[in-house]
């Protein structure tokens, strides 16, 4: 089986909606549907904002170490039946402490479970702590801070949430401390933003890779930027298409890029939320966008490549 690295996948996306109701029952927590399908009914979204809001509602349910252990490990399973052996997780960890859950419970708990992925699942894994781009950035500062203050390893920082009128360079001090932290860096950009936010998220935050940037494709001189420095797009066309930022499988430019010399990876980003996990992505690009079997190949190749595991992993991946 052909071997994948994930990117590009945010932990509190993996929350499937039986799990959503079986935490809320582990926890006393009222939910406010009715039952799975009222909730799956809204699972129909306009834009970014409007899932984001579901998304933070349903986090809600999270609760202890070993909620946040039961999302990462459901996550890590289902991963590895999609052929994927390197984890590179997104956790958005201020959704968690700003509704009073201690840093170290949410983080202790995905901890819990990472460390043991390679043993469980043959998994190799880094947490990569993401900032909330909608709040302010001395709250991102004061998140990292209090991450690295519960000693669970981080493998680096990204940026994520509303995109649109938050400028990346407003977190160009954490993203610098980070980096002198000796943290890899990524940022979400050019998802609904133009390319213009790509470029900020390059010049202003210096990151190693760009999540989404279906944007990009507007701009010639950024795709002979991305191709001439080997910077990697991480790319989700199925969340794509159901947060309306392209109307098709079918016109995702994520081929074309490919074609182009870009080095695209294909991930899930909110698997629970956008129907499926990435061995379903790759089935409907396959149907939808016409990707041979080359291509998908070269895109699995891309994933390990573009991954922060060391040299040695990769080229044992990709043996
Ligand atoms: N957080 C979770 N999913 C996201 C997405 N697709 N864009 C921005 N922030 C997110
Ligand atoms: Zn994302």
């Amino acid at each position: 089986m052909t071997a994948w690295a994930e990117l590009h996948v945010h932990l509190e996306g993996t929350l499937e909606p039986e799990l959503i109701f079986a935490l809320a029952e582990r926890n006393g927590i009222p939910l406010p549907y009715a039952d799975l399908d009222d909730l799956r009914a809204r699972y129909d979204f306009a834009d970014l904002q409007s899932f984001l809001d579901l998304y933070y509602t349903n986090m809600q349910v999270l609760q202890t170490a070993q909620d946040f252990a039961d999302l990462t490990d459901a996550y890590l399973a289902r991963a590895r039946q999609a052929g994927v052996r390197r984890a590179e997780v997104f956790f958005d960890l201020q959704a968690h402490t700003a509704r009073g859950i201690p840093p170290e419970v949410a983080l202790g708990g995905v901890h819990q479970a990472l460390a043991a992925a390679e043993a469980q699942h043959g998994i190799s894994t880094g947490l990569i702590l993401t900032f909330l781009r909608h709040l302010p950035a001395g709250e991102a500062m004061a998140a990292y801070r209090q991450a690295v203050e519960t000693g669970v390893p981080l493998l680096g920082v990204g940026l994520c949430s509303t995109e649109i009128g938050h400028p990346a360079a407003e977190f160009a001090d954490v993203f610098s401390q980070a980096r002198a932290d000796g943290l890899r860096t990524v940022a979400h950009a050019g998802e609904e933003g133009d390319a213009s936010y790509v470029w900020d998220a390059l010049r202003a935050l210096d990151v190693e890779r760009i999540d989404h940037g279906v944007h990009a494709i507007e701009d010639d001189r950024l795709i002979d930027h991305l191709v001439g420095e080997r910077i990697p797009l991480t790319m989700c066309p199925l969340s794509n298409v159901r947060l309306k930022v392209v109307p098709s499988l079918a016109a995702h430019p994520i081929l074309e890029m490919l074609r182009r010399g870009v080095h695209v990876t294909v991930n899930s980003d909110d698997p629970a939320y956008f129907g499926g996990y990435l061995d379903d992505v790759v089935a409907g690009l396959r149907a939808e966008l016409g990707l041979t079997d080359a291509d998908v190949a070269q895109l699995a190749r891309n994933s390990i490549l573009a991954s922060f595991a060391s040299e040695a992993e990769k080229a044992r991946l990709l043996a």
